[in-house]
């Protein structure tokens, strides 16, 4: 028997229907549909229309009906970035940089990523699970429906496996979709930094050992490098890149996020599905962006957590063509959020992105970047019954609140994964 279900009582339904990836002024379409309806077959999308059109459907009738009661309903949010694993906050040094240390300094004294390492590294699996589990139900709380998630606080053999593996039984224990990238190459580990070549010696264990392992396992479908000052070259970030996509795990990077080191010029020729943070581009790279199919993914949560004055040009970005997508980059430090929705009130205020916009970077654009934008990313027949549902009358409400949730329900495959109590 399929189980049907017509979800009805939507003020405005944003379908994100249409040509995908949206670049300059198509980033703004949204597809509204006022009085809006949706009838979902197992999980699957089945027509979305008017109430009256959707009401005439010979299988609404039997439909189990939802009234969202004139709220606002669009595609669960795809968060294309996240480092989900981690073992706890870093919030001593969030303080230390409220009172002028630099998130470089921290890290160069030994703080920093080496610091998530080696609390990840002393924590059992079990512990990182239910962190993670809680931090899931966060993310379906705020209208999240799938999210990419990287290693990356291991960075030994054992450790990086132990965080993918984690991912891969996450999948199956909860009802989020996490996409998994290997993020060996974030830092290089303290044990590689005592001798000289350590550098080169651990670029070796990635490309030699790590990759093909990681591969080999399935345990990941992206790879991606921290290539920065303190992290890895552009040099060593191509070699690693082209290590992973060797072994079919295809190119993302962190680019020009606190200097500028040439890495997205470099990611777009190697086809990279996306470039993320982009702080400190210049006009080359925007151009290089514009003209590729690899997606601008803007992180302004970490310059809102760090205390930064300088965002990544959206508005050059968006009106040169590129492909812009939204994340949140949840990790310890340097953006410990799960709120999709304050990523949009940031992009709004800080990048000068409209609210249609933000909303179209943080659902079609983002699935582009997963390569999954032919099964999530808008609501049109045939794609997955991922949305969510904003206790709002109008879209641009759902950046214009902040601090505050206004996520009322999220449904995955059709099911409600979340529901707001009744106040
Ligand atoms: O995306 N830039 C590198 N990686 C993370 C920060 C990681 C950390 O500080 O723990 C980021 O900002
Ligand atoms: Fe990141």
């Amino acid at each position: 028997m399929p189980s049907d279900l017509l979800i009805t009582g939507a003020s405005q339904l944003l379908t994100l229907r249409g040509r995908v990836p949206r670049r300059g002024k198509a980033l703004s379409n949204l597809g509204i549909v006022k009085n809006a309806a949706v009838l979902i077959r197992d999980g699957v999308i089945v027509a979305v229309g008017t109430r009256a059109e959707m009401e005439s459907l010979p299988e609404a009738l039997a439909a189990e009906k939802l009234d969202v009661g004139g709220r606002v309903v669009l595609p669960g949010f795809v968060d294309s970035h996240t480092h989900l694993i981690h073992a706890a906050s870093r919030a001593e040094e969030y303080e230390l940089k409220i009172a002028g240390v630099s998130y470089e300094e921290i890290a160069l004294k030994g703080g920093g990523i080496l610091n998530s390492v080696k609390k990840l590294r002393a924590a059992t699996a079990e512990a990182l699970k239910t962190r993670a589990h809680a931090a899931l139900r966060e993310f379906a709380a705020h209208g999240t429906t799938t999210l990419e998630a990287k290693s990356g606080y291991g960075l030994d053999v054992a450790s990086e496996l132990k965080i993918l593996r984690l991912q891969r039984e996450l999948n199956g224990e909860q009802p989020l979709e996490i996409v998994s990238t290997f993020l060996g190459a974030h830092v290089v580990p303290g044990e590689y930094r005592k001798k000289r070549g350590g550098a080169e010696r651990y670029v070796g264990l990635l490309t030699e050992k790590l990759i093909p392992e990681v591969a080999g396992e399935k345990l990941a479908e992206f790879c991606d490098v921290f290539c920065d000052r303190g992290a890895f070259s552009r040099k060593e970030s191509k070699r690693i890149l082209e290590a992973g996509k060797k072994n079919g795990l295809l190119p993302r990077i962190h680019a020009e996020q606190l200097t500028r080191t040439g890495a997205t010029q470099m990611a777009v020729q190697l086809g990279a599905a996306s470039c993320d943070h982009l702080e400190q581009v210049n006009n080359a790279d925007i151009q290089a962006l514009a003209k590729s199919n690899t997606v601008a993914a803007l992180l302004p949560g970490c310059d809102f957590h760090l205390g930064l004055k300088k965002y990544a040009p959206a508005r050059e970005l968006i009106e040169a063509g590129a492909t812009v997508a939204l994340a949140t980059d949840y990790n310890p430090g340097t953006s410990p959020t799960m709120s999709m929705p304050m990523i949009l009130s940031l992009a709004c205020t800080q990048l000068r992105m409209s609210p249609a916009e933000a909303i179209a970077a943080a659902t079609i654009n983002a699935a582009c970047s997963l390569l999954r934008d032919h099964k999530i990313g808008s609501l049109e027949t045939g794609k997955q019954a991922d949305i969510a549902v904003f206790d709002v009358d109008d879209y641009r409400e759902i950046p214009y609140y902040f601090g505050v949730n206004k996520c009322w329900m999220t449904l995955k495959k059709g099911r409600p994964i979340f529901q707001k109590a009744h106040t």
